[in-house]
């Protein structure tokens, strides 16, 4: 299961992707959790341990990796590189375990001058298609508010693309205008997931601006999500109600790629 999670910033895309990631886990699947965010910070959400967090270097970092893959100079971002590097040894061999959640960071391709097709893109690019085209595992992608690193050649692997919204304008607009990206490239199953309600019209207004979407559910506002980021703990722990309602989504996803692979 392919799992992509979007939505504009500091609505929950962290604390729901980390939620899936320990239901799943819990469930006895393997998973593997990708944080895509140019500043990561899923690892803290999962509670893995801050020293171990701390060692992470992001897939982008590392020059001699991306320069021995492509082909290229470190560093570099002209001259003539590998448009296909190898990439499939990387999910095992640089991503952190805990809990049974494998954690890979991506990290941020600076960008040089205009369409930056360079060697830390390319490699990402390719990195990110094998991920969801060959892993066996659940892959859980925490995105950035669109979707960059997605393609039409990855797009029909996304089992599901997550919006995460909070009762507000603001996050449901930007749903809208990422529906818009992810059509046009070619994902088809988009469902809104709304966080931070507080009572019934928190609620409504969600189930009423959901950008045309279909809610597959809702995740309430608690101080414990903020308590857990205080104290370094994963919200999966820390936050029980988080968990109960993530575990209804988790379970919708699952009879959602039950139903499209039996038809
Ligand atoms: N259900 C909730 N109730 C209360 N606070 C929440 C809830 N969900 C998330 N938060 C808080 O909102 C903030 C943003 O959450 P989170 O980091 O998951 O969002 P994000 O969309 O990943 O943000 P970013 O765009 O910065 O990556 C955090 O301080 C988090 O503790
Ligand atoms: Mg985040």
């Amino acid at each position: 299961m392919k799992i992509a999670i979007t939505g504009k910033g500091g609505v929950g895309k962290t604390t729901l992707a980390s939620l899936l990631a320990h239901i799943y886990a819990a469930r006895g699947r393997s998973v593997l959790a990708i944080d895509a965010d140019p500043s990561p910070n899923l690892g803290a959400a999962l509670g893995f341990p801050p020293e171990q967090v701390a060692r992470i270097v992001p897939i982008a970092e590392m020059e001699e990796l991306i320069a021995e893959r492509t082909e290229s100079q470190p560093g570099s971002y002209g001259g003539w590189f590998k448009m296909n590097p190898y990439v499939s040894d990387i999910p095992d061999r640089f991503s952190v375990e805990q809990d049974g959640i494998k954690l890979l960071e991506l990290g941020e391709v600076q960008k040089g001058g205009s369409g930056c097709i360079c060697p830390p893109s390319v490699l990402l690019k390719n990195l990110v298609t094998h991920l969801l085209l060959r892993r066996q595992e659940v892959v859980i992608m925490d995105m950035y508010a669109g979707v960059e690193h997605l393609g039409r050649a990855t797009a029909s692997a996304v089992d599901a693309m997550l919006i995460v919204v909070e009762p507000g304008q603001r996050s449901t607009t930007t749903a809208a205008r990422i529906r818009d990206l992810a059509r046009d490239i070619g994902i088809q199953r988009l469902f809104v997931v709304g966080n931070k309600v507080r009572d019934e019209a928190d609620r409504a207004f969600i189930l009423e601006n959901s950008a045309g979407l279909p809610v597959l559910g809702l995740l309430p506002a608690t101080p414990r999500a903020v308590e857990a980021d205080q104290r370094g703990e994963s919200i999966y722990t820390a936050a029980p109600e988080l968990a109960q309602a993530a575990e209804e989504i988790a379970t919708a996803l699952d009879e959602l790629v039950a139903e499209a692979l039996s038809v």
